[in-house]
């Protein structure tokens, strides 16, 4: 039987190098178990399937991931089925060596059998050795919580990559003239490299592991290979180098065929903040190793070695990371990277000696293009000085179609905001230019894009052009880590709305390869105190969970010596000498890895940098024995951006910011309390008793040291308040009395808080837990300066780094440090997250196993709904205040509970799927707490209703 004929469309065919895979899916049904996986060679099988369906078959968190050099790689799955208390009791896995045998059910790599465990995450392969370049097809089937097995799932696969140093034969290469720079710019123009080898014909397979000392792009027979952008990304370049894997069997011809690249100087080379150009090396360079195997089984090597051609006269005269992309059409090379062109004009490359630099898996989500943005407006402030709005503060970069004339420069600039006169403002770029040129060859129409650097816009400026162009001369190209999107959310207030989207694009703004600080200015760098206040923001938006493992690596890479954690990582300079150790910056080398496990739970990244973590506190103490962080604290950020840098008639001059004691032993201790959890789940028992002693040891030392008996902490600050409780360094009876000194100081700030980055969404978060959320839903809906609907209310398409950067009336903030696309204030997303739509992971039970399902309704909203796909499935909370009564529907994932908060003062008022919600199945009553109850529910989907007054 054709399955292709009759009602069953093929729903996606993918050709591998070891046989054809299928996917069938019978047309028009939505049934269960209509998807059934099927292989061309195989037999149809009919599934008895129980309602469990699995879903989302992940391989190191990604999706059929290729090239990695995990030995032990761990499988995943998520699980949708509409019973409530559905669980999996047990599972199956199936890994083969070829779709074919998988297709019959056989797994030769690893068959788990059955085994009974509600584990769906992390399943450990336990197989056959995997080798380099083995490939690994694997599915799984799932039993429910009445022992039904579900109908196998779709397959998925994966592939190793060279995991022996000694599978590399390829050498570093360079092109000539690297260190010579360009005068307009300071960026080195980019290589141009190409070989040219023949083939017999009949490939069967072939794959290229190929990296850089730069950013490359890679391209075969005049093709671009593979979408990555601003490949292999930055790491820790002294230490570690990603190498990218592509199967490329299909651009390969009988005949002549050509492997080219492009390689500019990226973060390797060029211009970084702080330790200017070359922070790594003087010479961009390039590595590929093309491996092909033929029908007759026979296989041919090609890498990269002195029979290389190259040159760095190309087209590409210029690019950097900050200042752009010049690109001169008159250089190009006609048909550089495909047969028939004459080399001989290029160089011999120049070849390397080999290092001792680690090649790994690029085990992160690349760097690609996500969405496209047209322009909404086009004006022309100056004649002939074009200027497009693409509606929506961006990064990337953008595609150009105009005419221009043979000769004459076309400059595209970019700027996140405009000046009164409707020319771009630039000053905030500080030393970071963005701008692109393109110098048409001839007369007419082009298109352009660059390859090898980023900008952070929302305005574009054409200038030279030979026409007066329409908005479709621009395309904007938003490109990021392309980390999948987790959480979505919506309220009634359509200003709570755009401030999460502002979030969210502020999100995608400075995911690039490490966690930045912003897009746009000469920095961009991945500093640590910012992703330490917005990681569990981040976290709730997207599924950054192989982003962080990747990124938590380059921060163990850069610790320093002593143990001090960076300020920023990578790390381009010296960590021994400068830039670590700060407080709340080096602490997110603690921080981040513990939200990377309660998000999750991912043992393995905290036994990874379990030690790491641990000799970050060690440094600190040794510098303190008396336990107050006074000495050996690197530079002083404190609560960057509290309110004493707020310059505003008739607000206070000072008292905001915490006194830089209290600030880093808050840290001190909180990093203390983390390591002694680390050490308990990674089963280091004396260190588990020792941190948690220390901890102990810390939090009585702040309590002496710096909080009196009615609760007032040493400087009366709002964020000083909101570390302590924050982080439980406060007796018990004082926390009601600290949080009466916070309110009352918010008070004194007329209702608005007068928090830096470090403390302002931990103002919110206490002030919530310590049922203050009507105060904090206040300052969140404040229109008033400093808030973030002030933001929103002057322009903000994205989170700025201040709370003024532009005033309508006034202008803007100091140009030194103005940046409209800073994500620490946006960390009052976790706040939306937990208390808007309610959702909260729960410490005890990682990886969203158990949840806490708890709105507080406030701020006149009347709605709010969130969906978020959490490691074990999506979870949806939706509240509503209809007719006189609250109404939550939930869905709770199968194989995970939750608890959830009704904000009902006795039991019997609680209606669930319209009956007394004791009666309900999978609904058990906990305890009541002020004016609400408290339920424990089974995975499912409820709707529970509550009459409020
Ligand atoms: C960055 C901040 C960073 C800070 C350190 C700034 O220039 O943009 O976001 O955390 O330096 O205080």
């Amino acid at each position: 039987m054709d399955l292709a004929d009759g009602p069953w469309q093929a729903a996606r065919v993918s050709r591998h190098c070891h046989g054809t895979m299928t996917t069938y899916q019978l047309a028009g049904l939505t049934a269960r178990c209509v998807s059934l996986a099927l292989f061309v060679s195989a037999g149809l099988t009919v599934c008895t399937a129980a309602p469990l369906r699995i879903e989302n078959l992940r391989c190191e968190y990604r999706v059929n991931p290729a090239g990695l050099d995990v030995r032990t790689p761990r499988l995943s799955w998520t699980l949708t089925g509409d019973r409530r208390g559905e669980r999996q009791t047990a599972y199956r896995v199936l890994v083969a060596s070829s779709a074919r045998i998988l297709a019959e059910d056989r797994g030769d790599l690893w068959d788990s059998g059955k085994v009974a465990s509600d584990q769906t995450i992390h399943i450990l392969y336990a197989g056959q050795p995997l080798k380099s370049r083995a490939r690994a097809w694997w599915r799984v089937r799932a039993w429910d919580k009445d022992s039904q097995p579900s109908a196998w799932s779709s397959p998925a696969q994966w592939s190793m990559g060279l995991i022996e140093p000694s599978d590399w034969q390829a050498r570093w290469i360079a092109g000539p003239g690297g260190s010579s720079t360009n005068s307009k710019t300071g960026a080195l123009p980019a290589s141009m490299f190409r070989k040219s080898f023949p083939l017999p014909g009949g490939v069967r397979c072939a794959i290229a592991y190929v990296t850089a000392d730069g950013v490359y792009e890679l391209r075969l027979n005049g093709h671009r290979v593979g979408n990555h952008l601003l490949a292999p990304e930055w790491t820790s370049y002294r230490r570690r180098v990603q190498y990218q894997t592509v199967e490329v069997t299909a651009l390969l011809r009988r005949g002549e065929n050509v492997v080219a690249a492009l390689v500019g100087e990226g973060w390797y080379a060029g211009r970084l903040m702080a330790v200017g150009r070359f922070a790594y090396g003087t010479h961009p360079r390039f590595l590929l190793q093309l491996e092909i195997e033929f029908d007759d089984g026979t296989r041919q090597t090609l890498a990269t070695d002195q029979t290389w051609r190259s040159t760095s006269n190309g087209p590409i005269t210029a690019a950097g990371i900050y200042d752009g992309e010049n690109y001169d059409a008159r250089k190009e090379w006609p048909g550089w990277d495909a047969p028939g062109f004459d080399d001989h004009p290029w160089s011999p490359a120049a070849v390397s000696p080999p290092d001792s630099r680690a090649l790994v898996w690029q085990r992160n989500e690349p760097i690609q293009v996500q969405r496209e943005m047209s322009p909404t407006r086009l004006t022309e402030p100056r004649p002939g000085t074009y200027v497009f709005d693409l509606g929506q503060n961006m990064v990337g970069w953008c595609r150009v179609h105009a005419r221009g004339a043979a000769g004459r420069p076309v400059t595209i600039r970019h700027a996140e905001m405009l000046n009164e006169d409707g020319t771009l403002y630039t000053a905030n770029l500080r030393g970071a230019p963005q701008i692109d040129r393109y110098m048409p060859r001839v007369d007419g129409e082009f298109t352009f894009e660059p390859h090898f650097t980023y900008h952070g816009f929302r305005y574009v400026e054409l200038t030279g052009l030979a026409q007066r162009p329409t908005t479709r001369a621009v395309l904007g190209r938003v490109f990021h880590s392309a980390a999948p999107l987790a959480g979505r959310l919506a309220c009634s207030d359509p200003s709570l709305n755009r401030l999460m989207e502002n979030i969210v694009w502020t999100e995608r703004a400075n995911l690039m390869s490490s966690p930045n600080d912003c897009p746009q200015r000469d920095e961009r760098f991945g500093w640590m105190g910012d992703i330490q206040a917005f990681a569990q923001t981040a976290m709730f938006n997207m599924n950054l969970a192989a982003f962080a493992t990747k990124w938590l690596q380059d921060v163990r890479d850069d610790q320093a010596d002593d143990g001090r954690f960076p300020d920023f990582a990578p790390h381009p300079g010296n960590p021994n000498r400068q830039f670590s150790g700060v407080p709340a910056w080096a602490d997110a080398g603690t921080i981040v890895p513990w939200r990377a496990y309660q998000n999750y739970a991912d043992l393995r990244l905290l036994e990874e940098h379990f030690d790491a973590a641990r000799r970050w506190v060690d440094y600190i103490h040794r510098a303190n024995p008396d336990l107050i962080w006074n000495k050996g604290r690197g530079n002083d950020y404190n609560d960057w951006l509290n309110g004493d840098w707020v310059k505003q008639t008739g607000w206070p001059t000072n008292g905001a910011s915490v006194p830089n004691a209290v600030f880093a032993t808050a840290f001190f201790a909180h990093s203390t309390e983390l390591v002694a959890k680390m050490a308990a789940l990674t089963g280091h028992r004396e260190e588990a008793q020792h941190y948690a002693a220390l901890f102990n040891d810390i939090k009585a030392a702040f309590q002496r040291r710096f909080v009196a008996s009615d609760g007032r902490i040493e400087g009366d600050t709002q964020g000083g308040y909101a570390l302590a409780l924050n982080f439980d360094l406060l007796p018990e009876q004082l926390r009601p009395p600290a949080t009466a000194h916070l309110v009352n100081n918010i008070h004194r700030y007329h209702d608005h808080l007068s928090t830096g980055i470090q403390t302002t969404h931990r103002a919110m978060l206490e002030l919530g837990r310590n049922r203050h959320e009507d105060l904090a839903w206040q300052m969140l809906t404040n229109r008033t300066f400093p808030s973030w609907l002030y933001m929103l209310d002057n322009g903000a398409t994205t989170v700025w780094e201040r709370w003024d950067g532009y005033v309508r009336g006034r202008g803007f903030q100091d140009a030194g440090m103005n940046s409209f696309n800073h994500w620490a204030f946006g960390a009052v997303g976790e706040w939306i997250w937990r208390y808007v739509v309610g959702l909260n992971p729960d410490d005890a039970a990682a990886g969203w196993k158990h949840f806490v399902v708890a709105p507080k309704p406030g701020g006149g909203v009347t709605w709010a709904r969130g969906d978020y796909d959490s490691i074990r499935g999506r979870i949806t909370s939706q509240w509503r205040l209809v007719d006189g009564a609250f109404t939550l529907e939930l869905t709770v994932p199968p194989n995970t509970t939750a608890t959830v908060y009704l904000p009902a003062r006795e039991v019997g008022q609680v209606r669930e799927s319209g009956r007394p919600a004791r009666q309900a199945p999978g609904v058990t009553w906990l305890r009541g707490v002020t004016g609400e109850t408290v339920w424990r529910v089974a995975s499912g989907h409820y709707s529970f209703r509550v009459p409020v007054p």
